[in-house]
């Protein structure tokens, strides 16, 4: 008998062009093994205690200069939150920021676990459109005209599932309307860090002197989901009433012992090298699905990503892509359907595929799979 560990498994014979977490091969095992003897050694047993609220102070420390090479920007100790991932930090914003009725706008598709939480604290979900730069501000205006959401949650860059970045001029348009229409930005930068080809737009978190923005980032796709580390940038007043949660008052800040252990891991210098590596080794992930995209799947049309994860396939209207996953193990080839990830039940001739899970011999492998799926469902004998 085995037990569970991970949360999904593939089948070996299987190559699941959807998973959208890292290869377990590209854990950097023996970098965080030597920052844990390393901090095991020091003999001081504080990670041991109960945490700061706002959590470690030589870990924020460390993330801020961290984060202020990585995105470009200064960014300071005092203006971040650690949290167990931001998927914890959803919910816990969710307690704090909203009640039981109140809206919450989301991009027409999204991340499809973040609605979940958002119905976990029957919040009235809506959403709003997308196109290839993504959320349309239009479409947001004439929302608010018939809302009052609390939040927008938004994925401005490299977004999951489309892989669009939300232009300049629409990041500064939303900042506007969040502040006349006082609602708060909840934009999930979790790929704000990976990006391969141009320079990315001045990430959200850069504005923490707005009371209406919280970044939200996350240890998962650039170190490893299981430490369930990340944090929030926001102003003062969004930390101050984070720091005074009946969560963190009982149980002091987040996950004391990862962050102490992934302190070292930043001070060596590690994490920076490590997603340096990461970008050098999606890029030419994403390079070779695009050319095997082009050279075998035809009726497709995409937007080439510039980082992330995903490429977002859309096939013409009649096609249904759940129907075509149902087929797919037999030819031992996994995607997401479009459906997944849209709150109307909408996107079905879409799929999304990552690029990012398998080298490139499994990514060729995995397309001509997909492409004899496709073919077969063209000629269905
Ligand atoms: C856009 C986005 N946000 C959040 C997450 C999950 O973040 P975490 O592991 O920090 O909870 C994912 C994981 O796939 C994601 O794609």
């Amino acid at each position: 008998m085995t037990l569970p560990i991970t949360q999904s498994q593939i089948p070996p014979d299987i190559i699941d062009l959807g998973a959208g977490e890292p290869n377990q091969s590209i854990f950097p095992l023996d970098m965080i093994r030597r920052a844990a003897e390393e901090r095991f050694a020091q003999g001081d047993k504080s990670f041991l205690q109960y945490g700061a609220e706002q959590g470690d102070g030589y870990f924020r420390l460390a993330l801020a200069k961290f984060l202020s090479q990585g995105y470009g920007h200064p960014m300071t100790p005092e203006n971040i939150f650690v949290t167990a991932g931001i998927s914890s930090a959803l919910d816990l914003l969710c307690t704090l920021f909203a009640q039981a009725g109140d809206t919450t706008f989301v991009e027409e598709t999204t991340y499809f676990v973040a609605p979940k939480i958002f119905a976990d604290h029957h919040l009235n979900i809506v959403p709003i459109a997308m196109d290839e730069n993504g959320l349309v501000i239009e479409a947001l205006e004439e929302n608010l005209k018939i809302h009052k959401p609390k939040f927008l949650y938004t994925i401005p860059i490299h977004h999951n599932p489309t892989g669009s970045t939300l232009t300049d001029a629409r990041r500064a348009r939303l900042i506007e309307l969040s502040q006349q229409s006082n609602f708060l930005i909840l934009a999930d930068e979790a790929y704000q860090l990976l990006s391969y080809t141009n320079d990315p737009p001045k990430p959200f978190a850069a504005h923490t002197n707005v009371e209406n923005i919280i970044s939200l980032g996350s240890f998962s796709k650039i170190l490893a989901p299981g430490l369930r580390l990340g944090w929030i940038q926001a102003h003062q007043k969004i930390i101050k009433r984070l720091v005074i949660s009946g969560l963190l008052d009982s149980g002091g800040g987040m996950n004391p012992f990862t962050s102490a252990i992934i302190r070292g891991v930043i001070e060596s210098g590690n994490l920076e090298k490590h997603v340096h590596d990461l970008i050098k080794t999606y890029r030419p992930r994403l390079q070779i699905m695009d050319s095997m995209l082009k050279q075998h799947l035809t009726d497709i049309t995409y937007t080439i990503p510039n980082g992330g994860y995903f490429f977002w396939l859309r096939f013409p209207e009649q096609v249904n892509s759940k129907e075509i996953r149902q087929r797919a193990k037999t030819f031992q080839v996994d995607f997401r359907q479009g459906t997944l990830f849209s709150s109307t039940g909408g996107s079905h001739n879409y799929i999304r595929l990552c690029f990012a899970h398998y080298d490139e011999a499994r990514i060729e492998e995995g397309i001509l799979r997909l492409k004899e799926c496709l073919n077969t469902e063209r000629h269905p004998n």
